[in-house]
């Protein structure tokens, strides 16, 4: 055996064995609490816009580390794109928000969820109600030109404590207008950004302003309607157990993917 065989075989040994392994292509970071990655795309994966799958990294013992991760890129789209929160002790993304261009993390090709369009009837107007890292499926959603063939409006409404944790969603809108599949019906979206914690142009809960009528004052739009609106709603416990009751308060029922309504909620990832 030649040395340089021998080389290669000893790094072949090191190298750890990761099933459904994808290359990171990208990284930004946008405040110590959140990011965002792009990692090539298995060939084998067909997903709906707003669906998620498992991803995550091999963990100490040499078990995949895995979590659901709502996919924040188009079914289109050549690659994943993922907006992840970054805690400093989470057995997860303690490591994640470490990687780098050219690293490796595991994907599971199974996409599952019912943050799907096929999940809801047809309807004039669709509202998207996120907090946090929960814009992550509307990500998807909002680039996805079968959005607009469905609906006449889409509004996008992200709740954040800070301004800067409202950047990712803010960036993407913004670029819509430029994107050459999606641009023409860039008019459709209205993006409604609220603040808790910092002061903002428009500051409080969305779960408030939609209560106390502030939100469809601003947009000029009637309050919520089962015969023409339709609500998705992703973000922490609290927040989709209140939307839902305010839902279900105007008349709106709960569907899925085998029996299609007026709402659907997914728990946004935490930790
Ligand atoms: P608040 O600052 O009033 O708690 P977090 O970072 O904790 O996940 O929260 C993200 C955003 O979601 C914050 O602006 C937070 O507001 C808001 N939020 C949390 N729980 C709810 C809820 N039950 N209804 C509406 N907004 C909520």
């Amino acid at each position: 055996m030649t040395k340089q065989a021998a080389v290669s075989v000893e790094t072949a040994k090191k190298a750890p064995v990761l099933p459904d392994a994808q290359t990171v292509t990208s990284v930004t970071h946008y405040t110590d609490r959140l990011f965002s990655f792009r990692v090539t795309r298995p060939q084998s994966l067909r997903f709906r816009s707003g669906e998620f799958v498992m991803i995550g990294l091999l963990g100490e013992t040499g078990k995949p580390l895995l979590r659901a991760y709502s996919i924040a890129s188009p079914s289109w789209d050549d690659e994943l794109e993922f907006y992840s929160i970054k805690v400093q002790d989470g057995p997860l993304t303690s490591r994640l928000q470490h990687i780098k261009v050219g690293d490796q993390v595991i994907v599971r090709p199974k996409p599952v969820g019912t943050l799907v369009l096929d999940a809801l009837l047809p309807a004039k107007r669709i509202y998207f109600i996120a907090t946090g890292t929960g814009i992550a499926p509307f990500a998807s959603l909002i680039r996805d030109p079968d959005l607009y063939e469905r609906y006449e409006e889409v509004i996008l409404i992200h709740t954040c404590r800070q301004v800067a944790e409202l950047k990712y969603g803010a960036d993407l809108v913004k670029a819509l207008k430029d994107d050459p599949l999606i641009g023409e019906f860039a008019e459709k979206l209205t993006y409604y950004p609220t603040t808790t914690r910092e002061k903002s142009p428009k500051m409080g809960r969305v779960t408030s302003l939609i209560e106390d009528g502030t939100l469809f004052k601003d947009l000029g739009l009637p309050a919520l309607n089962p015969e023409t609106d339709r609500v998705m709603i992703c973000g922490s416990m609290g927040l989709n157990l209140d939307v839902k009751e305010i839902c279900e308060a105007a008349g709106l029922t709960e569907g899925s993917n085998s029996k299609p309504a007026e709402f659907v909620l997914e728990k946004a990832f935490v930790g």
